[in-house]
């Protein structure tokens, strides 16, 4: 048999074909537009595994996803495609609705018309399962319960309002046409190949380049931290035993304000690499403009995936992040590359402009 995964070029994506073709031993057709975000090189340790396939489509392309589903007759979709980071939705919020929403549409269009065209024993196996995030449920107050999976959807940034869309339309084609769908909704992650726009891979990047480290307004807005490769495991377990229709919180049980979470990476990187003048990276912490309409809490309650299916996360806060940090000093090549635009010089000339067709 064989999965497909949208998106598998970017962080969760890639982290997820790299975990998925480690642990078991079928065959990825991994479709990324390859976008500013997505980066073969954190795929490089693949480029002889035939097991890997790599297709540069976009999740719109109805003639490509169909040719690509009844080619390779998948058993699993896994949909990570999307435009991800809330501060480019807020400059230009066109793509998200084009990638998340309308990109979503049409990928499960293109997917309903192939799971109506199998035969019975393949249909019921078939699994379409959407990827999504804890900022569709909006903002909690500091008192509030964590979000479970009955919580409203109060989506504030124009991200987690095409994130909402892109679930409405993933639960109404269960309803409405029987698709086998299963929507995961997952809290902040970090880890190996995070792109350095985000919060945790900037700070890293730039307390080592001796640059500033941006706290949006007070630093007091608490995320719940899951390292990438626990959100790859519960993905993998709702994979397996997810009952179709039902959608799974995930979280890492790690509430923090950002303040603080920059606080301890800086404690980690003065003990793994300590600044030449001895002094701490937290004197590069600085206080900046804050984000229109920033969330001020997101947290979430996991405890139906634990019950359910028995996952948890293994990594606490301060051990994935160490190892996160470590990762960073170990690959300043692939940072270099990301952070000099190789990797998109690469693409244009293996690719030039053009996508898979
Ligand atoms: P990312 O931005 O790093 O990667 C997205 C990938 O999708 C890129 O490789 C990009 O090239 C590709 N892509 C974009 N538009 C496409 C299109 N139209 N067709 C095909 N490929 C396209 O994002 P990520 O952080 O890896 O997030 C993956 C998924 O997980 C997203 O759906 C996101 O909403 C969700 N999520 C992310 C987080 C997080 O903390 N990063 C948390 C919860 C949920
Ligand atoms: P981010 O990594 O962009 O993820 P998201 O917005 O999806 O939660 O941001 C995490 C938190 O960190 C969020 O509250 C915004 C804040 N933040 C900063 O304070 N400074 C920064 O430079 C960035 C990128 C984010």
């Amino acid at each position: 048999m064989t999965i497909v995964v949208t998106g598998g070029a970017g962080f969760i994506g890639s982290n997820f074909v790299l975990d998925w073709l480690q642990f078991r031993d079928e065959p990825v057709v991994n479709v990324d537009k390859l976008t500013y975000a997505g980066n073969l090189g954190n795929l490089i340790s693949l480029k002889d595994d035939h097991r890997h396939i790599f297709v540069r489509g976009d999740i719109s392309d109805t003639a490509l996803i169909s040719r690509l589903l009844s080619e390779h007759l998948p058993r699993v979709i896994v949909n990570f495609a999307a435009e991800s980071h809330v501060d480019r939705s807020i400059q230009g919020p066109g793509d998200f609705i084009d990638t998340n929403v309308v990109g979503t549409f049409r990928l499960l269009e293109t997917a309903r018309s192939f799971w109506t065209s199998l035969p019975d024993a393949q249909k019921s196996g078939f699994r379409f399962l959407h990827v999504s995030t804890d900022e569709v449920f909006g903002s909690l107050s500091h008192d509030a319960a964590p979000f479970d999976e009955t919580s409203r959807y109060e989506p504030n940034s124009p991200y987690s309002a095409s994130k909402a869309a892109s679930d409405h339309l993933v639960r109404a084609y269960h309803h409405t046409y029987g698709l086998p769908v299963l929507t995961t909704n997952c809290s902040n992650n970090y880890g190996p190949y995070h792109f350095p726009e985000k919060l945790i891979p900037l700070c890293i990047h730039n307390a080592l380049a001796g640059k500033p480290l941006p706290i949006y307004g007070d630093g007091q807005q608490i995320r719940d931290w899951l390292y990438v490769k626990d959100h790859c495991s519960a993905i993998m377990r709702v994979v397996d035993d997810g009952v179709v229709g039902e959608t799974y919180n995930i979280g890492g049980w790690n509430e923090m304000a950002n303040l603080e979470v920059v606080k301890s990476l800086c404690r980690i990187l003065d003990e793994l690499k300590p600044r030449s003048d001895g002094r701490s990276f937290a004197e590069q912490i600085t206080f900046v403009k804050d984000r229109p309409g920033h969330d001020r809490r997101y947290a979430i309650n996991a405890h139906k995936i634990e019950n359910e299916l028995g996952w948890r996360p293994t990594e606490t806060f301060q051990s994935g992040l160490r190892k996160t940090i470590q990762w960073f000093l170990d690959n300043q090549a692939w940072v270099d590359d990301v952070t000099s635009g190789g990797y998109l010089r690469w693409i244009e000339k293996q690719y030039g402009s053009g996508l898979d067709r």
